[in-house]
């Protein structure tokens, strides 16, 4: 770590996420940088082989990053204005965003509970039109979204499904990984991610026929790669669709492909944190934590919780400040930012649970390299906080 990221670190005793980078990513990149080609190539053909392998998956494609991987996941199942596609709001504006991106509406449909921040199936359906082409949901901290129900209400209406599995790398629901249960499963290789390269993404699907489209409009549909040149397997190429340039580079495959060596023991990590956690705070009054009990194994992203509707979350947030310990919010609801406000005249009411749950939400560290003995600093500073935090009189409620 640099001085000045030291300087920047000091304001913490317990920061949000820490990054698991060794000296095996390290060498990965060397050996990167000493090989001569640095743009897509054998690397990103090894990193996708490993995690196809990883998740028992037919096809892995990876990309710049998820952004870029949700909307290569639209793109190639031909929407465009007119069309609708439902989502959460309670999601990172990128699960939204890409859906626009086509051209195509966002169709926003609640969370289950206030123990079950995923899509709620029965919502999903009551918010199907005839111009709904398909639905996307998210594994909320790598929690299983309803699967089974919402592929049967896809099929049901010969919708296609995504899943956003940013969350979600290694969680799994009855034997199938997250990511392998829609038509085509999004991950994230950003910062704070399970595994991450600095920014990156991958697209998963059993479908050839969408892993072409995928794996050609990932480099502006070109029928063949400067890669595949270089190898004499190629002179010149068609553009046969519309594309985009989305390719990864050998640098952050080579981070991947180590990165993805590490994620099951890292997530058993994140799993056994997350028990010291739960078995801490399930004895406080004033909050509760979601998904508890959960369907699946999850790969345990972040550690959310939900304070009582009287806890002044901003002065909450404070306090944990004050002792050292970073907390964060998983999410504002995507309906409400202004951009969606102005450009679809949304309001607030249209969503009371969502609305209700993003006021309340709040994300406490979790990462690896914590110590068992970091969960109990954490939830002792969590109960000093809670015991000074001023009442806002219940703003934050229904
Ligand atoms: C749920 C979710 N979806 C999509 C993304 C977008 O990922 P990326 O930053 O790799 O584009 C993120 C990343 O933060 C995310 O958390």
């Amino acid at each position: 770590m640099s001085n000045i990221e030291k300087k920047a670190d000091a304001t913490w005793a317990l920061r949000l996420s820490e990054l698991e980078i060794g000296d095996e990513e390290i060498q990965s990149v060397v050996d990167v940088l000493e090989s001569d080609w640095l743009t897509m190539g054998p690397r990103t053909e090894a990193f996708e082989v490993a995690f196809a392998q990883f998740l028992n998956v037919k096809h892995a494609i990876a990309v710049t990053n998820a952004t870029a991987a949700l909307h290569l996941a639209h793109h190639v199942h031909d929407i465009g204005p007119g069309d609708e596609v439902i989502c959460p709001s309670l999601t990172f504006i990128a699960t939204a965003n890409s859906i626009l991106y086509t051209g195509a509406t966002p169709v926003f449909a609640e969370i289950t509970s206030e123990k079950d921040f995923n899509l709620d199936p029965n919502d999903v359906e009551r918010r199907i039109t005839s111009r709904t082409k398909g639905i996307v949901v998210l594994h909320y901290a790598g929690y299983c979204a309803a699967m089974d129900r919402i592929k049967e209400i896809a099929d049901r209406h010969g919708l296609y499904l995504i899943e956003d599995a940013a969350h979600a790398p290694g969680s799994e629901l009855g034997g199938r990984k997250l990511g392998t249960i829609g038509d085509v499963g999004c991950f994230s290789f950003f910062s704070n991610k399970n595994m991450s390269t600095g920014e990156g993404g991958l697209v998963v699907t059993n479908s050839d026929q969408l892993a072409d489209r995928i794996r050609r409009a990932r480099s502006h549909s070109m029928t063949s790669f400067t890669w595949d040149r270089v190898r004499g397997h190629a002179h010149s190429y068609d553009v046969v669709d519309l594309g985009f340039n989305y390719r990864i580079d050998e640098i952050r495959s080579a981070i991947g492909f180590t990165q993805l060596g590490r994620l099951s023991k890292n997530n058993d990590r994140r799993k056994a944190l997350m028990e010291k956690y739960l078995t801490e705070l399930r004895q406080i009054d004033k909050i509760a934590v979601p998904f508890d009990p959960a369907d699946g194994i999850s790969a345990c992203h972040i550690c959310p919780l939900l304070l009582a509707q009287e806890i002044d979350r901003a002065a909450f947030m404070n306090g944990m400040k004050e002792r050292g310990i970073q907390t964060s919010i998983h999410y504002p609801p995507v309906h409400l930012f202004s951009y969606y406000r102005d450009r679809f005249g949304f309001q607030e009411g249209m969503l009371p649970l969502t609305e209700m749950v993003t006021r309340r939400e709040v994300t406490l560290p979790l990462y690896p390299g914590m110590h068992d003995e970091d969960v109990i600093r954490v939830v002792g500073a969590l109960v000093d906080t809670l015991a000074t935090t001023p009442s806002n009189g219940g703003v934050n409620g229904t």
